[in-house]
């Protein structure tokens, strides 16, 4: 299966996918990665591992005017599944359409609980006692796609935002990969050609 990354920031999520492939873990390949951010981890990684990567600079561009730029860049890229990871940006239903692929997402929440940003400090503030992560399809709800996993992390005593969120991270990793193996081994079906 041909993936799509998007990322704007640490790329952890990315890492682990990728880690995966290389173990021959993840029957998949990585077309390309596609940020907004020029220095970012994610865009580092890929360089350092000769991975196809895109960046478009959004600083002063109109939402439509940078997606299509995007759109310009990827237009002759194959690809069958648009992978979000720690993509900072909404995505336009327009957007979303034109990708034409489903676009997966993980949240660092238990959807429909806590969704945008800072979802773990949420969830700490709000005092649940057991929060966690989900993946997720992406459409123009933000965080509201259908969920397709979800994995939960029971909130400690003495954790602090930073502890609970180091927690998520690593269910996030094992999540994230199981999911798009169970896409490639037909467990989970998508329909391929359209959300
Ligand atoms: C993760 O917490 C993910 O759930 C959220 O953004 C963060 C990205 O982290 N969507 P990383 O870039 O994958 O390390």
């Amino acid at each position: 299966m041909r993936l799509l990354v998007f990322g704007s920031g640490r790329g952890s999520n990315f890492q682990a996918i990728h880690r995966s492939i290389l173990k021959n873990e993840l029957d998949a390949e990585v077309v390309a990665v596609i940020s907004d951010v020029h220095d970012a981890a994610i865009i580092e990684y890929a360089k350092n591992n000769d991975i196809n990567t895109i960046v478009v600079d959004n600083s002063g561009k109109e939402r439509h005017e940078y997606e299509r730029l995007i759109i310009d860049n990827i237009h002759d890229l194959n690809y069958d599944l648009v992978i979000l990871a720690g993509y900072m940006r909404i995505l336009s239903s327009e957007f979303i359409r034109s990708l034409k692929m489903p676009i997966l997402n993980i949240h660092p929440s238990i959807l429909p609980s806590f969704p945008g940003l800072n979802a773990q400090k949420q969830a700490f503030e709000y005092g649940v006692k057991i929060t966690g992560c989900t993946v997720h399809l992406v459409n123009e709800i933000v965080d509201g796609g259908k969920i397709l996993a979800q994995r939960c992390v029971e909130v400690k005593n003495n954790d602090t935002v930073d502890s609970l969120s180091a927690r998520i991270l690593e269910q996030e990793h094992i999540i994230y990969t199981k999911t798009i193996r169970e896409i490639i081994q037909g467990k989970i079906t998508l329909n391929m050609q359209k959300i």
